[in-house]
């Protein structure tokens, strides 16, 4: 079952921002550590709030992160998934 559960805004602005970059990053991650069981990742157009000035706007356990580059991006997914035998 899905411990995290990440939602990537690919709303307009956020998609061209960055987010369709950050989904490829992502996708490499899961694949690179074998995480397919442990995370559940929702693309997302729906949730354009008011977030797009702080795009792009990644939501990870409810937790909304704004600004995420691709440098971000990466230290998010370091972050709830630590590499393993370290
Ligand atoms: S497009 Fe992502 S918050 Fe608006």
């Amino acid at each position: 079952m899905a411990s995290v559960k990440m939602v990537i805004c690919i709303g307009s602005s956020c998609f061209a921002r960055g987010n369709s970059e950050n989904v490829k990053i992502v996708e490499d991650f899961i694949a690179q550590r074998g995480l397919e069981d442990e995370l559940d990742i929702e693309l997302s157009g729906g949730l354009c709030t008011n977030n797009c000035p702080d795009g792009p706007v990644v939501i990870v356990n409810d937790k909304i992160y704004k600004h995420v580059n691709p440098d971000v991006m990466l230290d998010i997914m370091e972050s709830h998934f630590p590499a393993k035998g370290e």
